[in-house]
């Protein structure tokens, strides 16, 4: 993912060139990868595997990272380090932070545009990923995360956060994986509702590690989620809910890929990792 994301993102040149370099400082050497990892993952079941399908996967983790930017902005959740490094409106500006998000999202559309799918493939992964990213899907949870009252909060509206916040670009790397892979409607079906869960088991275990991680090994602080009053599965259900909660989710999601062999066996892996992850 490192060199396709470096080979995909421009080098610095021009009297614009800082915003190349801060759009390159956030994007490579560090992050877990684990969107563009779903999305082979899941492509490999069907036995595909092409230059394309990992430029498309760059796309999604710079769409990912250009998020993690914004969302770090002080008018957003204010953090001052990501990924181990300091965040770009720290290392650089908050105009440029904006501009840096701005342009991976922009870019992401266009690699996935070069791309050498049909195109019809290229229409349905595109439009995919806009909704994902879009009001309907990230943005609206950040803006639920940002504005929620805290008299309007309970387990249904906190899920809903979680599923556009965080799950549906999970659920984009599933998805595009099987689109991209071949797979039939009954496959893309459980591949999709295995992505919701962990999608949600995922933000879950963030929220937990937010509690009770440590940033030395997660690369960001810790503790602010209380202090900014942010809703989430531990501040309505406490820790030790939160945690069955999220080991709820995996086993589902597990469940759901019974249809598949052993060529699904990282996907179950991964569902382990985000359970135990540390950071
Ligand atoms: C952090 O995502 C933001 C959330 C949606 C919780 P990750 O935990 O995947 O961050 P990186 O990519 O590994 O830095
Ligand atoms: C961020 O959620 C989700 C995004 C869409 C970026 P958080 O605000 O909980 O992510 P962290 O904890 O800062 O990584
Ligand atoms: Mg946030
Ligand atoms: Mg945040
Ligand atoms: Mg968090």
């Amino acid at each position: 993912m490192e060199s396709v994301l470096d080979d995909v993102l421009p080098k610095p040149y021009g009297p614009q060139a800082i915003v190349m370099e801060a759009a390159r400082y956030a994007a490579l050497g560090g992050g877990k990868r684990l969107r563009p990892f779903l999305m082979v993952e899941t492509a490999q079941i069907f036995g595909h595997d092409s230059k394309d399908m990992w430029h498309v996967a760059a796309a999604l983790e710079g769409l990912h990272v250009y998020s993690l930017i914004h969302d770090d902005l002080p008018c957003m959740d204010d953090d001052d380090l990501r990924r181990g490094k300091p965040t770009v409106h720290k290392a650089y500006d908050e105009a440029i932070a904006v501009l840096a998000g701005d342009a991976l999202l922009t870019r992401s559309f266009g690699i996935i545009a070069e791309t050498h799918f049909p195109p019809q493939i290229k229409s349905e992964l595109i439009a995919k990923l806009a909704r994902a990213a879009g009001m309907m899907g990230m943005i609206g949870g950040q803006v639920v995360d940002m504005t929620v009252p805290e008299t309007g909060r309970d387990e249904a509206l906190i899920t809903n956060l979680q599923n556009m916040k965080t799950g549906a670009l999970i659920s984009f790397a599933v998805e595009a994986g099987a689109i991209i892979g071949g797979a039939n409607p009954v496959q893309r079906k459980n591949l999709m509702d295995y992505a919701a869960l962990i999608g949600l088991a995922f933000q879950i275990k963030d929220d937990i590690l937010d509690v009770e991680g440590d940033t030395s090994l997660m690369g960001k602080a810790v503790g602010k989620d209380a202090g900014l009053g942010k809703a989430t599965f531990v501040s309505i259900l406490g820790l030790d809910a939160a945690k069955q909660r999220a080991q709820d989710m995996g086993q589902y999601a597990k469940d759901k890929l019974v249809d598949f062999g052993a060529e699904a066996a990282m996907l179950r892996d991964t569902v382990d990792f985000i359970l135990n992850r540390q950071l």
